[in-house]
């Protein structure tokens, strides 16, 4: 269990996919160029037989929309197969089946797993079951590796660069694993600053705030709108994650804490920032931002999740 996840170094043909921990800033720069080859491929005849004969299991244990349709999607474009399970309370799981057990079966059937699952550490786990690629959908509140590699390339293919960055990332940044993702992601490059906005109880765990410092990001925690930068490159706006929440009186208290507005933007906004989220949205953004210029939630930030994605599955199993 020691050396899963394995670094990529270079090298993505047979690497599980667990943590941005992995990456190095070559890393990042081979999968953003593969990725940019994928755009190019869709755009101009929608997909290849590139994955012919590949088989990936999705093995979703939590519910999923974007992720699970991605990948299933991602697959279908290079001409490969999929196992879709969603809901595994159909399945042997809900015999009392384990973790290693369900892992070993669909890799004697698939090429490759996409796990998503409620506990942290769940994908490390499943990764030691087997010898086929595994690729981390989500754990818990852990991490959501290939969202925060998407909101990178989003980020990349707007500014050109990802050092010397100002973002924004607000809402629930405690549970929130695409923003523990994002902002290991963000460590990778030099001088990026990031603004944390959320009220102080679903602010980073202190483990993770030291953790995270220690890599050379600087972050500034902030609990008011009126403390926001108006020289951000990016606002990544998050959902309050109800289904973490032990008590659900916590989670009244704090479900509405900043809404994204038009007056916000316009207040401390500029014309050269994207204003991001992961999905799904509850409330934190209002509608009436969606067709601002700088709104890449509902357009290309979900698109390029699937080319990122198609790159990813062809990398893993060696075929780019
Ligand atoms: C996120 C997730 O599942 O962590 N969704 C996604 O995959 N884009 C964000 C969320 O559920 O709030």
């Amino acid at each position: 269990m020691e050396n899963i996840p394995q670094k990529i170094n270079g090298n993505f043909k047979g690497k599980d996919i667990i943590t941005l921990d992995q990456f190095l800033k070559k890393d990042i720069d081979i999968l953003f160029s593969k990725t940019s080859k994928m755009k190019k491929l869709v755009q101009a005849k929608g997909g290849s037989s590139l994955l012919k004969g590949k088989i990936m299991t999705a093995l979703f244990y939590e519910p999923s929309s974007r992720t699970f349709g991605s990948f299933v999607t991602s697959m279908q474009r290079l001409g490969g197969g999929f196992i879709p399970l969603q809901g595994m309370g159909n399945s042997s799981v809900a015999k009392g089946e384990s973790l290693e057990d369900t892992i070993q079966t669909f890799s004697s059937y698939s090429d490759m797993i996409v796990i998503r699952h409620s506990e942290v550490g769940s994908a490390k786990i499943a990764a030691s079951a087997t010898e086929i690629p595994v690729i981390n959908a989500g754990d818990g509140i852990g991490e959501h590796p290939t969202q925060a590699l998407l909101d990178l390339y989003t980020i990349y293919e707007k500014h050109k660069k990802l050092d010397n960055l100002i973002g924004v990332i607000a809402g629930d940044i405690k549970n929130g694993r695409t923003t523990h993702s994002l902002i290991r992601g963000l460590s990778i490059f030099k001088k990026n600053t990031l603004y944390l906005l959320s009220p102080r109880q679903i602010r980073l765990s202190r483990m993770d705030f030291e953790n995270f410092t220690k890599r050379g990001i600087k972050l500034i925690e902030i609990e008011k709108e009126i403390d926001l930068p108006k020289n951000a490159h990016f606002w990544y706006w998050t959902r309050i994650q109800k289904e973490r929440f032990e008590n659900l009186k916590h989670f009244e208290k704090v479900k509405n804490s900043f809404t994204l507005t038009r007056k916000l933007v316009n207040t401390y906004g500029n014309s050269k920032m994207i204003i991001m989220h992961p999905l799904p949205r509850v409330n934190e953004i209002d509608k009436e931002v969606d067709n601002d210029t700088g709104a890449v939630y509902l357009k290309h930030q979900m698109r390029n999740g699937m080319y990122l994605r198609m790159a990813l599955l062809a990398l893993v199993v060696g075929k780019i």
